[in-house]
C-alpha cells in the first residue's frame, strides 16, 4: 500500500510542504495516542477556563492545542499559527514559509462518550511582508490554501488530505506509525438520501433552510419523491468523513439567535479545510450565498453558515435560497 510521502510527491507537493505536513501529523499521532488512553490518562473532562469564543475548554482541547503548537513552533517551517483555542495568532519562526490554522480537537464533547473526534487543519504560504504576530496575514480566502485535511480519531485513526490534486484518505498503521493510502482519490457520490443537520435549531433557521429540510422530511409524499435518512455525529469531522465516504449533505446554517455568530462553525479552522476536501472530491461547499472558499475573512475566529456535500443535493438546496421558496 502506498505511503503518504509517495502520494504527496506524486501530487507534486514541494519538499518543505511535505516535511511540514509530516511534522504536523507527528503531533496528530501523539494526540491519537493520548485520546486512546482516555480516562486512564486522566485527560477527560473540562478545565476551569473558557476559550476566546466563550466555550468551556475540555482538558483534551488544551492538551491537543499545546501538542500542535509545540510541534509546529519547533519545526522551523511555520511563521505563525492560528488556532481555535488561542485568542490570537501565535508567532513562530520569522523565517518560516507557511501559516497553519487548526481546530486541535473538533467535537471534543464526544470525548466523554468515547465517540468520534478529530483535528482539522489548513496550510497557506506566509506572505513575505508579514510580521510573525500579524493576524492580517491569515485573512486570505480559502482559495489560497496549499493543503488541508483532518485526522479522525475513531476505531482507526484516519487522515483525509488534499494538496489540490484530489482528496485522499489514509489509515494510520500503528504497527510502524505510518499513514497508508487506503482510499485514493475519493469521489463523493453526486446524489444522496442522507442529510445531517441539528434539527433542534429549526426555530432559529431562515425560511430557505426550513423549506428545504421540510421537503426532505416529507419523503416520498413530498416534492423530492424519496425518503431520506438523518445522521448527526455532533463532531463535524465525523459527519464530513461519512459524507466523503458515502455521500450526503451536511449543514450548519445561518442562525437568527445571535447576529455576531452567523453560523456555528469557524471559517478558518473548520469550514475552509472541509470545503477544500469536499471540492477536491467532486462535492460542493457553500454558505447559501456563495462558495465557502471565496469568503474573505474579516477576523481569524469568524464563523460562517455551511452547506457541504453531494453535488446534486447541495445544488438543490441552493435553489431554495435563490427563489426563497
Ligand atoms: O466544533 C463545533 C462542533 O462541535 C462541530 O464539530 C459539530 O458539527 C457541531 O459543533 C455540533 O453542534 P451541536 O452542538 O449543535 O450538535
Ligand atoms: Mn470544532
Amino acid at each position: 500500500m502506498k505511503r503518504l510521502n509517495s502520494q504527496l510527491q506524486h501530487d507534486g507537493a514541494p519538499l518543505e510542504l511535505i516535511l511540514l505536513i509530516r511534522t504536523l501529523l507527528a503531533g496528530c499521532k501523539e494526540i491519537s495516542f493520548r485520546v486512546s488512553q482516555g480516562a486512564l490518562a486522566g485527560v477527560l473532562g473540562s478545565t476551569l477556563s473558557e476559550n476566546v469564543q466563550g466555550e468551556t475548554q475540555k482538558k483534551l482541547d488544551v492538551i491537543s492545542n499545546q501538542i500542535l503548537k509545540d510541534t509546529l513552533r519547533d519545526s522551523g517551517y511555520v511563521k505563525a499559527i492560528s488556532s481555535e483555542e488561542e485568542d490570537t495568532v501565535v508567532p513562530c519562526n520569522p523565517e518560516g514559509n507557511y501559516l497553519v490554522s487548526f481546530d486541535p480537537l473538533d467535537g471534543s464533547s464526544n470525548t466523554e462518550i468515547n465517540s468520534l473526534i478529530g483535528t482539522i487543519f489548513s496550510i497557506t504560504h506566509a506572505p513575505q511582508w508579514m510580521e510573525a504576530d500579524d493576524p492580517s496575514a491569515f485573512l486570505q480566502p480559502g482559495t489560497q490554501m496549499v493543503a488541508a485535511g483532518y485526522v479522525l480519531y475513531g476505531p482507526s485513526t484516519m487522515l483525509a488530505m488534499t494538496t489540490g490534486r484530489g482528496t485522499h484518505i489514509y489509515t494510520l498503521d500503528k504497527t510502524h506509525g505510518g499513514f497508508l493510502l487506503t482510499h485514493p482519490n475519493v469521489k463523493v457520490p453526486e446524489e444522496t438520501k442522507e442529510f445531517a443537520i441539528n434539527t433542534s435549531n429549526e426555530r432559529h433557521w431562515e425560511e430557505p433552510v426550513k423549506n428545504y429540510i421540510g421537503d426532505l422530511l416529507a419523503g416520498t409524499e413530498g416534492p423530492r419523491g424519496k425518503d431520506y435518512n438523518m445522521r448527526w455525529v455532533a463532531a463535524m469531522v465525523g459527519d464530513i468523513h461519512r459524507v466523503l465516504c458515502r455521500g450526503g449533505i451536511f449543514m450548519y446554517p445561518f442562525d437568527k439567535r445571535n447576529p455576531s455568530k452567523p453560523g456555528k462553525l469557524r471559517l478558518l479552522y473548520e469550514a475552509n479545510p472541509m470545503a477544500f476536501l469536499m471540492e477536491q472530491a467532486g462535492g460542493l461547499a457553500n454558505t447559501g450565498h456563495g462558495r465557502i472558499m471565496e469568503v474573505m475573512p474579516k477576523e481569524i475566529h469568524q464563523r460562517v453558515p455551511t452547506i457541504l456535500g453531494s453535488k446534486e443535493e447541495v445544488e438543490t438546496c441552493l435553489t431554495y435560497y435563490q427563489t426563497d421558496k
